[in-house]
């Protein structure tokens, strides 16, 4: 049953003499059992350059909602590329875009367009600065708000300084101490913590950062304890602070209106990427009116040569008008296939000794090796009990058995995967199981 990745060994080999680690995200360089190249999606399906064939869960890491190569999306690219690749001017397509985001998303007014989540972080960020005249922003750990030097303080939790004061931790090398003073970190779902936060630096803190599901700590898909959204949008009105909500992960995915629409939780700025463009590199910030509008009325500076890229915006206007078309008809699907899913594998871990724990948000599924009895609510306890290994050997079972998920255990489900895939995956994570099961008892 194992595959044959000799293709994909031999280019890395290549790859390695002139690309750091043979990949260009630094979180590519985790597949086990090392960096795959890749020559074929279509629908649910993508092929590796040894000819391998797998039901694809990566989906590019969240954008593929409507799966590998809707012609429809192609069609529309194809199409702007012929009459026009860019004019560093405006398109119609731009204007019919923004109009279609506010129209979806409650507590959206106007939108910016960028390349990436990244960007549109920092653009918020920066927004967020200007419109409260503060610096400080309060992030939660195990949240990924982009590699930005600014905000990638705290993702893995504090460090302590010989004097034994506590401070975020970076993510990188490289990234100036001087910055780790506008960060604030604490743990999510600790209602105490921001409010301590906030009482420390009163009248100090610009705006609050939250993912509003988080996705990217140790283990994904954690749900904000009951109430919690509205308690930050609560300390945020109280202190004079903005709340941002980063949807990157959870925009036109959780459902079409955001995270924001199904915690029924207005954001004061919001990001958005992935589910948003799918199959080209867009992104956006947007949010309320005055705030927006300061990127205009005050010298809060926005620019960049390939925002708003035409082809880009015509994907993307293509995808989303598809995404929404008859009520979010392919998201319902999308939901209905990621809930079968989550059931199949919440019975496999029924029947398994291996402690495999599932957890889902609509549309996407997490999978992890545990043994905590701790219930998981923020960073530190998403970390606690699990088995690394496990999930390696995992990762790698369901790969040679043509189910490829992410290395952290995601799983994201589109409009490509039908109940027959559905079923074909549980058959390949059931056969799995019992291969990983039978390697420990040995
Ligand atoms: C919640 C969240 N915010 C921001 C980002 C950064 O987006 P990008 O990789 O497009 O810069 C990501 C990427 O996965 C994310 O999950």
């Amino acid at each position: 049953m194992n595959n044959s990745f000799k293709g994909s060994e031999h280019l890395l080999k290549r790859a390695r003499a002139v690309i750091p680690g043979g990949v260009s995200s630094g979180n590519r360089a985790n597949w086990t059992p090392f960096p795959l190249y890749y020559a074929k999606g279509d629908g649910a399906r993508v092929w590796d350059v040894d000819g391998n064939e797998y039901i694809d869960y990566v989906l590019g890491r969240g954008p593929l909602i409507l799966g590998h190569g809707d012609p429809e999306v192609i069609d529309a690219i194809c199409q702007q590329l012929k009459v026009g690749q860019f004019f560093a001017g405006q398109i119609q397509a731009e204007v019919e875009l923004a109009e279609l985001i506010c129209s979806l998303v409650s507590n959206v007014e106007m939108v910016r367009f960028c390349n990436s989540g990244s960007e549109a972080i920092h653009a918020s960020v920066r927004l967020a600065r200007s419109a409260t005249g503060r610096e400080k922003i309060i992030r939660f750990t195990g949240h990924y708000h982009g590699w930005y030097d600014g905000i990638s303080w705290g993702f893995l939790g504090a460090n302590t300084s010989p004097s034994g004061l506590s401070f975020p931790a970076p993510s990188s090398l490289g990234q100036p101490s001087s910055d780790a003073s506008n960060i604030v970190t604490a743990e999510w779902n600790d209602p105490e913590a921001v409010e301590g936060a906030f009482d420390k630096f009163r009248g100090e803190i610009a705006a609050v950062i939250t993912e509003p599901i988080m996705f990217n700590s140790f283990w994904s898909n954690v749900r904000p304890i009951k109430g919690f959204l509205k308690f930050l949008r609560e300390q945020c009105d109280a202190n004079g602070a903005l709340l941002i909500f980063d949807e990157v992960q959870t925009g036109f995915r959780t459902s079409l209106g955001g995270a924001a629409e199904y915690f029924g939780v207005a954001a004061d700025l919001s990001t958005f990427s992935k589910a948003l463009s799918g199959s080209v590199c867009l992104a956006a910030f947007a949010g309320r009116r005055d705030i927006m509008n300061r990127l205009v009325v005050t010298n809060t500076v926005h620019t960049g040569t390939y925002n708003a890229y035409p082809p880009a915006i015509v994907g993307t206007l293509k995808h989303l008008t598809l995404l929404a078309a008859r009520s979010g008809a392919k998201l319902r699907l999308i939901h209905q296939h990621a809930a079968l899913l989550e059931r199949g594998l919440r019975d496999l871990a029924r029947q398994t000794h291996l402690p495999l724990v599932i957890r889902a948000s609509p549309g996407a599924v997490t999978t992890a090796f545990r043994v905590a009895p701790t219930q998981v609510l923020n960073h530190r306890s998403a970390a606690e009990g699990l088995d690394f290994n496990l999930q390696a050997a995992w990762h790698l079972a369901l790969q040679n058995r043509g189910v490829r998920i992410t290395p952290e255990g995601l799983w994201y489900v589109s409009a490509a995967h039908s109940a027959k895939d559905i079923v074909f995956t549980l058959d390949a994570a059931g056969d799995a199981l019992q291969n990983l099961s039978s390697r420990q008892c040995k």
